[in-house]
């Protein structure tokens, strides 16, 4: 069983990771194995809507989103992490995420999901509905905690200061370890996902 907690951050070492690092810490401790994948600094370029990965599978541009979906099929669970910018998520992680589900929804499909969010002050909010509109669109559970997932601070010594936003990351975390123990049982049992369906696109033309 496994969780890849993607960095959204352009810190490696900022206070996503410290809330990632939380999530990551109480999983470990449920017995499900985790890898934290740091999208880096390099300039991620946005969607060019160019469909060529329909048939490929892959971007045409290789940066850390094909590095990124070459791990996909391995993971049992995500959650992304981004700080706020702008009340929004970081413009690499949108970036990356455009790219990344893009196409995909098959590649996503039934593999529960988790956003969260940091923030200095203000934004947490829209931030975490910006990201949640990912796993909606692409039939995955959304799992979530007992607050909305937001740490505070501005530094990682401050986040570990944030004592309710921590909390919030270890729920979550345990949230994510018993759905995905649900579903590995139920797979067990027999109990399969729905067969996948394509999307009929009708761009609202009747
Ligand atoms: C370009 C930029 C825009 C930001 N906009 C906001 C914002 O709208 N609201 C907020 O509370 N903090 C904002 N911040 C502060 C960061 O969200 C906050 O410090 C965050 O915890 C940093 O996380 P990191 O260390 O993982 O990068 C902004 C920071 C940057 C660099």
């Amino acid at each position: 069983m496994k969780v890849i907690l993607v960095n959204g951050s352009p810190h490696a070492n900022g206070c996503t990771y410290t809330a990632l690092q939380e999530i990551e810490h109480e999983l470990n401790a449920q017995g499900v194995e985790t890898e934290i994948f740091w999208i880096g600094i390099r300039p991620i370029s946005g969607c060019m809507g160019c469909n060529q990965c329909l048939a490929s599978g892959r971007c045409c541009m290789n940066d850390s989103v094909n590095l990124f979906l070459e791990k996909v099929p391995e993971a049992d669970g995500f959650v992304f992490g981004s700080p706020v910018h702008f009340a929004s998520a970081t413009g690499a992680l949108t970036s990356f995420m455009d790219r990344a589900f893009y196409g995909r929804a098959a590649l996503f499909a039934h593999k529960p999901a988790a956003a969260i969010a940091s923030c200095r002050r203000g934004g947490s909010s829209t931030t975490f509905d910006q990201l949640n509109k990912y796993f909606t669109i692409s039939n995955m559970p959304v799992v979530s905690s007992n607050y909305w997932n937001t740490v505070h601070g501005n530094t990682p010594a401050e986040v570990a200061q944030d004592i309710e936003g921590l909390q919030t990351m270890r729920i979550l975390a345990r949230n994510m370890t018993w759905l995905l123990k649900c579903l590995a049982a139920g797979k067990e049992a027999g109990i399969q996902p729905p067969a996948f369906e394509a999307r009929t696109n009708t761009n609202f033309i009747r």
